[in-house]
């Protein structure tokens, strides 16, 4: 059986997920009520947070393979094209186990041999963007991951609800609103899908004065 996915986001109520001064605070506290065994994102919400790092922030000395007896999850992160830098700082970070990146058979060469010198597991699933179903697979089988949270960007939502993976939809919707033509939302696709995804509400709870949380399975 494929890991749990719940994707999990805070959003504008007009549904975008940039553009307003989320509480990070109060969206770890609720992502807190799932044990999840692995925390999944994309390589541009990370770029966007970039601290900076570059290559020579890679070459430290190789860090353990994560151990399976801890109990924090493990940061998996897509990154085909190989452009994250700022994995030391990553790994550094008290909140994971270890660092998984998921690669493809497109990655180029200088990235893999960059992780390989920095001691980061690896996986490589797909021709050109990773594969996520056989991603998730190795996950389960390498690692033992049966619950994730994915915390992301509309962008590697979208992947992962086109690709039929996600189980769970949990949205925070905070008392602002965004606009504008582009500003992302948590479901970027090229194209609406048809059908629409159903889903079946399975949680409504007022977490702050004017914060609603919205928790959602998705049907079938
Ligand atoms: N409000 C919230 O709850 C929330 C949460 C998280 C992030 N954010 C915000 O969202 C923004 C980033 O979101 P984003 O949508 O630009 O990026 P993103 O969600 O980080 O997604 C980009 C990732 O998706 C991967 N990807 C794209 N298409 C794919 C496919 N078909 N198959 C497999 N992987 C695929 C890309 O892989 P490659 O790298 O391999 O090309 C890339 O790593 C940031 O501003 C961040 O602050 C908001």
């Amino acid at each position: 059986m494929l890991p749990r996915v719940i994707m999990h986001n805070m959003v504008s109520v007009d549904g975008r997920t940039v553009g307003f001064d989320a509480d990070i605070g109060l969206y770890y506290e609720l992502a807190s009520c799932w044990e999840v065994d692995a925390h999944l994102t994309g390589a541009d919400t990370l770029l966007l947070a970039d601290d900076g790092a570059t290559d020579a922030d890679d070459a430290d000395p190789p860090s353990a393979e994560p151990d399976v007896a801890d109990g924090r999850p493990l940061l998996v992160v897509t990154d085909s094209r190989g452009r994250l830098r700022n994995l030391r700082a990553l790994r550094a970070m008290p909140f994971w186990r270890g660092l998984v990146v998921l690669c493809s058979r497109s990655t180029p060469q200088p990235a893999l041999e960059r992780l390989s010198a920095a001691g980061i597991d690896t996986i490589v699933a797909g021709d050109g963007p990773v594969d996520l179903r056989a991603a998730l697979e190795q996950l389960r089988d390498r690692y033992g991951v049966k619950t994730v949270l994915l915390d992301s960007g509309g962008t590697l939502n979208g992947a992962m609800l086109r690709a039929g993976l996600v189980h769970e939809v949990s949205v925070l919707v905070c008392p602002c609103l965004v606009g504008g033509a582009t500003t992302g939302s948590i479901f970027r696709s090229a194209d609406a899908v048809t059908p629409p995804i159903p889903l079946r509400l399975v949680q409504v709870e007022q977490v702050r004065s004017d914060t609603v949380w919205l928790r959602y399975e998705v049907a079938g």
